[in-house]
């Protein structure tokens, strides 16, 4: 499984990638919007910061929402780093522009997934990834995790490449489940994926360990 964190603050991205775990980002408008970052000049400058950083893909997300527009959006995003995944919404123009990106080798995320049948359609058009969100799904009493399992019976089905990339992660629990059901990348908080450290037997077994030796060796 893939571990992604889902942030655009450069403090956090720097601590996943030097716990050694990391495979890539995923951005998002407000996540920018959120760390100050605004205007079409310091947005760029921003993805090429993150992917100084990280050694993965790095979802820059189009705020276009016609065809011509994501599709000028998406080139210049591409072409500013083989990192740069064209994070694109869930709409009729999306799908037109994934599978114009997947015909020229672009790397796509079709964000702003909520059922299996948009999913489908994003693999038709050849998404590089789809991102249900099992979080928002949560949020309004819909079982988020039962989508990522409805995606991977579909996509096992027809031998469909696009990664599952289970989005709007938000606790270390989501994560585990995940996993179990097969998302091929999970995108969340630097707190989830630090969450799947924490075990009470191992602070109370390294501390016995640390106390034995110092008996030993005083
Ligand atoms: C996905 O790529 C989005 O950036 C993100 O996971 C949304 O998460 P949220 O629902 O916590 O905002």
């Amino acid at each position: 499984m893939k571990f992604f964190i889902d942030t655009a603050n450069l403090d956090q991205i720097a601590d996943a990638q030097d716990l050694g775990v990391l495979d890539g980002v995923t951005t998002n408008p407000s996540l920018m919007a959120k760390e100050g970052i605004t205007g079409a000049e310091n947005i760029i400058n921003h993805y090429k910061k993150i992917c100084e950083i990280v050694d993965g893909d790095v979802s820059a997300e189009v705020i276009s929402t016609d065809f011509n527009g994501m599709v000028e959006e998406g080139e210049k995003l591409a072409a500013l780093n083989s990192q740069i995944v064209v994070k694109v919404p869930m709409i009729k123009d999306g799908i037109k522009a994934i599978k114009y990106f997947s015909d020229k080798g672009i790397k796509t995320n079709c964000t702003l997934v909520f059922s299996a049948g948009q999913a489908l359609l994003a693999a038709k058009a050849g998404a590089t990834y789809v991102s249900p969100f099992i979080g928002r799904l949560d949020d309004i009493s819909t079982d988020g995790l039962n989508l990522i399992a409805e995606i991977r019976l579909i996509y096992d089905n027809y031998g469909f490449e696009t990664e599952i990339l289970a989005a709007s992660v938000r606790h270390t629990m989501h994560i585990l489940e995940c996993a179990k059901l097969g998302a091929d990348v999970m995108t969340g908080p630097l707190s989830s994926i630090e969450g799947l450290l924490k075990h009470p037997l191992t602070d109370i077994g390294l501390a016995k360990f640390l106390a034995d030796y110092k008996k030993g060796n005083s």
